[in-house]
């Protein structure tokens, strides 16, 4: 299947959805990484993996739906089938959720749906929880709220900064987004009012 990454920054879960996609198993391939950010690290990185990049800043366009429409003709015109959110830092028009739903996935850095939205490491620990973690949903109108479709846990240690936290969580993320994406991909998942079937973790 072909598969957008949508990204606005470093992009390393970008990267760890590319080096999977070699593997001959695999059900997706990237066909295009975009990001409304020009200068994004990421692009550089997908640019010599040899992946097809596209980037559109997103002032001026005269708002968020007029943006996004653009972005969706982006995506047709590179006959993508599914689109995987990595560090895109923007929030979502109600019509481009409309148009991938059921087929666009986020990964968020906190165990949901504890901590939506941003700071979620440094949340965490400030909320004394003894686990944190990393998951991977479909989106749906509702920021960080749509079916769960994996989870990968890690302990908080006691001298844990957000940027410790943040490095120990990234490694699940990047294990465990391309095992969810293949999975989504092969036609493996099915969705079941708030619960996502079909993934089996262990
Ligand atoms: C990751 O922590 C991801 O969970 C969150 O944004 C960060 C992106 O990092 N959505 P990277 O660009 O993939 O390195």
């Amino acid at each position: 299947a072909r598969v957008a990454i949508l990204i606005s920054g470093r992009g390393s879960n970008m990267a760890a959805l590319i080096e999977a996609s070699r593997a001959p198993s695999c059900t997706y391939e990237v066909a295009l990484v975009f990001a409304n950010v020009p200068d994004a690290a990421g692009l550089e990185t997908a640019a010599a993996a040899g992946i097809a990049t596209a980037a559109l800043d997103h002032r001026g366009h005269g708002g968020r739906a007029a943006f996004d429409a653009k972005v969706l003709d982006i995506l047709r015109t590179h006959a993508i089938e599914y689109v995987a959110l990595a560090g895109y830092m923007r929030l979502l028009s109600d019509p481009f959720t409309a148009a991938w739903e059921g087929r666009m996935l986020n990964i968020h850095p906190s165990l949901l749906p504890s901590f939506t939205g941003l700071d979620t490491h440094a949340r965490a620990i400030a909320a004394g929880c003894r686990l944190a973690g990393c998951t991977v949903h479909f989106v749906t109108p509702d920021l960080d709220c749509g079916p769960i479709v994996a989870q990968a846990a890690v302990p908080v240690l006691d001298d844990d900064t957000p940027d410790t936290l943040s490095a120990r969580i990234l490694v699940e993320e990047h294990r465990l987004y391309p095992a969810a994406l293949n999975a989504l991909c092969g036609g493996r998942l099915r969705i079941d009012g708030q619960r996502v079937l079909g993934l089996d973790p262990r």
